[in-house]
């Protein structure tokens, strides 16, 4: 898909990767950006400098979901490009505990990390199919395809928002509607500079979100489900599907390293 001329909403479009994809599909000439975030003031200064629309949205509601992808139909007839951007990045707080979040965390993260993409596709697809095809591009990690250190709830919210991204895509594609995944490391982003210096998805370099949005342009051109803005993931991909015991075993090695005290 190329952007230009085209109505294209991203949720979680006040700060970081999400503002970086609103400037550059601007950039790119798309007619319409929407900036929907739940920071509705962030969202209304990113609109304002690219000369989109905010809508203040909580992405875990679906009703408010719906709602907004009615609105943005009525008044622009159709949706081209859907990016469910919006994410929550929370850590183990005891790191030696898959489990220690409590389940309010995997409430939240389940809501915002999975069912936030099916509430979107949910309120997009009719339409989409009706007008012959659309897009969704759901950001996504490469937490969901390998798995991140120390951050059990979001390595398995993210591995379940790859499952409903193969699901979309093997049900409608047929319909004309077509899915990529963003699946980066490290980018340089409040919520990477949440998780402290030194987390382990850093370890192959820290990308802008600026680099990442271009990643997302060359990947929506060639319309590939798998966007990778860090090439190395493929390579961890094949080597966890070639022996996944063997890859276990390194993905312990990794997690006794980054856990070391620091000079040990
Ligand atoms: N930064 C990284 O290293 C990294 C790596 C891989 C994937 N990701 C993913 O990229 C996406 C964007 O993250 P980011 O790094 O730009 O983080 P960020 O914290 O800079 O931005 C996230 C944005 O999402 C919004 N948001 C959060 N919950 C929301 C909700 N319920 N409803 C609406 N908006 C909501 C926030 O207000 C914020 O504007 C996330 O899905 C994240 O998991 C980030």
């Amino acid at each position: 898909m190329d952007v230009r001329e085209k109505i294209v909403v991203v949720t979680g479009g006040a700060d970081g990767i999400g503002a970086a994809l609103c400037r550059r599909f601007a950039r790119a000439g798309a007619a319409v950006v929407v900036v929907a975030d739940r920071n509705g003031e962030g969202a209304a200064a990113v609109a304002a400098e690219i000369g989109g629309e905010a809508v203040t949205l909580d992405v875990s509601d679906g009703e408010a979901t719906a709602a907004m992808v009615a609105d943005i139909e009525r008044r622009h007839g159709g949706i081209d490009l859907f990016c469910c951007n919006a994410g929550v990045g929370d850590g183990d707080p005891d790191r030696n505990s898959a489990t220690s979040s409590p389940d309010a965390v995997w409430h939240r993260a389940w809501n915002v990390n999975v069912m936030a993409h099916v509430h979107a596709a949910r309120a997009v697809i009719p339409g989409m199919a009706a007008r012959g095809g659309g897009y969704i591009l759901n950001t996504v990690s490469a937490a969901g395809l390998l798995s991140q250190i120390g951050g059990a709830v979001y390595s398995t919210t993210k591995h379940a928002a790859v499952g409903f991204a193969e699901s979309l895509s093997i049900t409608h594609g047929d319909q004309g509607i077509k899915v990529s995944i963003l699946c980066p490391q490290g980018v340089d982003t409040a919520m990477l500079r949440a998780g402290g210096s030194g987390s382990p998805q850093s370890l192959d370099g820290v990308l802008t979100p600026d680099e990442v949005a271009e990643s997302v342009i060359s990947g929506l051109a060639a319309e590939r489900f798998l966007i990778l803005p860090h090439p190395e993931v493929l390579t961890y991909m094949q080597r966890k599907t070639a022996d996944y015991d063997r890859w276990i075993g390194g993905m312990r090695r990794l997690r006794a390293r980054v856990m070391a005290p620091a000079g040990s």
